[in-house]
């Protein structure tokens, strides 16, 4: 069928490819022709130890399968383990068409009881493994004019999650390397996506409900990533969830606001307060493609040559998100 998708001829380096998500992830796009980098530390939940097991089951799984694949043991979490990683797929097989960053740990607990080492282990696997990653595969996929790049965000950035200020703030951070890199990307036919998933995973097994758990199989959210990796797909910069069957968008929106003051001095807090309700309000809340974008529509939004001291109209132009 001609709205088959395929990846025949492409690389790919799926990161934590040894279990989980990106096992799955890694399986699908093989059997859809990708050549894979499947790359895994193969250490515990928190990101202790290692093992060259994880990899090496799942590319004699890929191969088993009749396609070609090659294993990594590198960290993510560093910046010669992601120029290893993207190495080995540029040695393998020659080129990198698609990035999923999907390596990740836990170390949950209240701020209260943080410490500086968990705050410091999410982030570097989950927000420097991206860039460690994502940064040389980057250049290769500029000389190639092409490239996928998926990162993977979570629920628990996008929305908030008890006990989990480090993960939270590494998973909305990608976000934010996304809405940038997106820009960048734009002008070499680089498309990157952030994706939320819920999944039945070792990540999730204390987590999830259990009569849940049996049906978050990390299969369905499978069949977004690769649609996002895919040559036909032209979406970029956008975060989606995804499981058990259920997909939707998720975004920063910006709503109308007010003016306030009259814009040769600084308003008070007590005009703030008085104009709380039209500040606060999100009726029309829009997004924008940039901050750029954003900015100049707040600008706009303000009139500098109104003399006016009483009550500030609303602004015409929709305030966009930044
Ligand atoms: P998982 O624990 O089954 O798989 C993660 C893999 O990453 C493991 O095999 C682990 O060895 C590997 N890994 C860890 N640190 C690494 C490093 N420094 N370098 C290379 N590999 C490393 O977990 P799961 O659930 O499949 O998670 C995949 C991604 O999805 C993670 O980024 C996670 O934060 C994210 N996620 C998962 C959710 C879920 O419901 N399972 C929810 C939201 C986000």
């Amino acid at each position: 069928k001609s709205d088959e998708i395929r990846f025949d001829g492409q690389v790919a380096i799926v990161t934590g490819a040894g279990a989980g998500l990106g096992r799955i992830y890694a399986l699908e796009l093989a059997k859809r022709g990708a050549k894979l980098v499947v790359n895994d530390l193969g250490g515990s939940r928190d990101g202790a130890g290692g093992s060259q097991a994880a990899a090496d089951t799942v590319v004699e799984e890929i191969k088993a399968l009749g396609a070609e694949a090659v294993a990594s043991y590198d960290s993510v979490a560093t910046p010669e383990g992601g120029a290893a990683i993207v190495e080995k797929a540029v040695e393998a097989f020659g080129r990198v068409d698609i990035v999923i960053n999907n390596a990740g740990i836990l170390r949950d607990r209240t701020l209260a009881k943080m410490e500086p080492s968990e705050w410091a282990a999410i982030r570097s696997v989950h927000l420097d493994g991206a860039f460690n990653v994502t940064k040389p595969a980057f250049m290769k996929m500029r000389e190639q004019g092409y490239g996928r790049i998926i990162v993977t965000t979570s629920a628990a950035g996008l929305y908030g999650n008890f006990g989990q200020t480090n993960y939270s703030a590494a998973k909305m951070g990608l976000a934010g390397f996304m809405n940038t890199l997106k820009l960048e990307g734009e002008k070499y036919n680089i498309k990157i996506n952030a994706v939320a998933p819920v999944a039945a995973t070792r990540l999730t097994e204390d987590v999830l409900p259990p009569d849940l758990f049996e049906k978050l199989k990390p299969e369905y959210v499978a069949p977004l990533v690769l649609y996002l990796c895919a040559d036909s797909c032209s979406e970029t910069g956008m975060v989606f969830n995804a499981e058990m069957g259920c997909y939707n968008r998720a975004a920063v929106v910006t709503g109308p606001g007010a003016i306030v003051g009259d814009g040769v001095a600084p308003p008070t807090p007590e005009q703030i307060q008085q104009n709380w309700d039209a500040i606060n309000d999100m009726t029309g809340a829009a997004e924008s493609y940039n901050a750029t974008v954003a900015l100049g529509a707040m600008l706009e939004a303000f009139n500098p040559k109104s003399e006016s001291t009483t009550p500030a109209p609303k602004p015409t132009v929709t305030v966009k998100s930044i």
